[in-house]
């Protein structure tokens, strides 16, 4: 297995991955599947380090986010194997490392990490990279202190020092529709003392809930008010090594979809993809933009929704998606903005404010790779309008270092008269390893620039 454990160990599989452009494409199509989702392969990894027994994870997304969180936790001392393309995953307690933590570019990594290891109540210290230093972990400490950890911190950033630290139950009202921090209150809650209750009032991915109770865990979900939910789970409890099969990622499905729906004669088919709908609300809003997608082979598998997905060329209109709409499809603005530049009217995205706290200020790497190939963008703190039908490509396009602007662009390109150049391709490894390849085999005229 890939093992990154260190700062030195370079950000990326890729990271000499230069720019890469994108040209006018027609006609994409296949039938193809999209590596495991990001989401649940961190979570599979860290619940099966914390249960007893033996854990196998099938589909686990090898992207350098998720090697990173590997390379953790055996730093940790929990034994991961990979044999035949399956993990294999010997939970234990986890024991001080005498290394940092570096977690590369990974927000969910480091975020459940510190929830996972203070409930676990050991000493450890977390890193990232330039992009990960710069994203608040304060939204993380604030429960966990309340819960009794001991913990430094440079202004609510990274590098960030735990103490190992009696943790008990807590009560917390979330302030944002964040699964990160939910999930990081619950690993923790898994290692505290008594009842720990968390309130949200806009639901948020639940594959840690769900994840949880597939390991045998114990916890209550109720519903609040106008869509809220209140979880409730008390500890200290054992979880039981169990096998789990990821299916495809949607956010990296949601590329491909695009692709089709915005480059002539294109049909794609996307299988095996996570169809959980706190993860689907970017395929509501292309629907309503009139795209022409349909699912099949629809089924259940390791307690989460998956089915496959085939996305047709069509005409698209403009759309408004309204603030309660925001989390169910926050990863997927990039590529929902890209859409809503190529249809007739002006579409509208309000709500955005976490996506300045993503990768890179997500918001604003939108707005300029708009603007620079031709797309007139109104752009607010927290909101985004987009007039369509202009595009004319030839823009070179800052990523920031951040995959999903990075994905977004070279789709944008796929569609325009003038080519889209993207400045580096290296961070598309830390979600989507081998997205260039499979867009080519696909059809898409996508060169490295040397
Ligand atoms: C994630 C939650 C989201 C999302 C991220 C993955 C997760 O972040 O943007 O890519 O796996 O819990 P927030 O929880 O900060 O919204």
């Amino acid at each position: 297995m890939n093992n990154l454990p260190s700062k030195e160990a370079g950000s990326a599989a890729g990271s000499m991955a230069g720019a890469v452009q994108s040209r006018l494409s027609k006609g994409l199509s296949g039938t193809v599947q999209v590596p495991g989702d990001k989401s649940m392969s961190h979570r599979a990894l860290i619940l099966g380090a914390l249960a007893e027994g033996k854990t196998r994870i099938r589909g686990l997304l090898q992207g350098d986010d998720v090697l990173r969180t590997a390379a953790c936790l055996r730093a940790m001392g929990v034994s991961i194997e990979r044999r035949d393309g399956v993990f294999h995953v010997i939970g234990r307690r986890w024991q001080p490392s005498d290394r940092g933590l570096y977690c590369g570019n990974a927000g969910t990594g480091v975020r459940l990490l510190m929830g996972a290891v203070a409930g676990q109540q050991i000493a450890a210290s977390f890193d990232g990279d330039a992009s990960l230093r710069a994203r608040p972990m304060g939204r993380i400490l604030a429960p966990l202190r309340k819960m009794g950890l001991c913990a430094e911190d440079q202004d609510g950033k990274l590098p960030v020092s735990l103490e190992a630290s009696p943790l008990k139950g807590i009560v917390w009202e979330m302030q944002n529709a964040s699964a990160q921090v939910k999930s990081a209150i619950m690993l923790a809650a898994l290692g505290a003392e008594g009842e720990t209750i968390i309130e949200e009032p806009v639901r948020s991915r639940d594959h840690t809930e769900r994840m949880i109770k597939a390991f045998g865990g114990a916890l209550t979900i109720s519903a609040t008010g106008e869509g809220g939910r209140r979880i409730s789970l008390t500890g200290p409890q054992r979880l039981t090594a169990t096998d789990i099969t990821i299916p495809g990622d949607p956010s990296s499905a949601a590329f491909l979809l695009v692709a089709a729906l915005l480059t002539k004669g294109s049909e794609i088919t996307v299988q095996n993809v996570l169809l959980n709908p706190l993860r689907t609300g970017f395929l509501e809003a292309l629907k309503e933009m009139g795209a022409d997608l349909s699912l099949g082979n629809e089924h259940d598998a390791g307690g989460e929704p998956v089915g496959d997905i085939t996305a047709r060329f069509s005409e698209l209109k403009a759309i408004h998606i309204g603030p309660e709409r925001a989390a169910s499809m926050i990863d997927e603005y990039p590529i929902l903005a890209v859409a809503a530049a190529f249809t007739k009217g002006t579409s509208r995205f309000e709500g955005l404010a976490e996506l300045r706290l993503k990768e890179s200020d997500r918001l604003a790497a939108i707005a300029d790779g708009l603007a620079g190939n031709g797309v007139t963008r109104r752009l607010g703190e927290d909101w985004l309008e987009i007039d369509g039908g202009a595009v004319s490509g030839g823009g070179e396009v800052a990523t920031h270092m951040d995959h999903r602007i990075a994905m977004s662009f070279l789709v944008m390109g796929l569609a325009t008269k003038l080519p889209v150049t993207i400045d580096s391709s290296a961070m598309i490894a830390t979600s989507f390893p081998g997205f260039i390849a499979l867009m080519q085999g696909l059809g898409a005229k996508l060169t490295q620039e040397s």
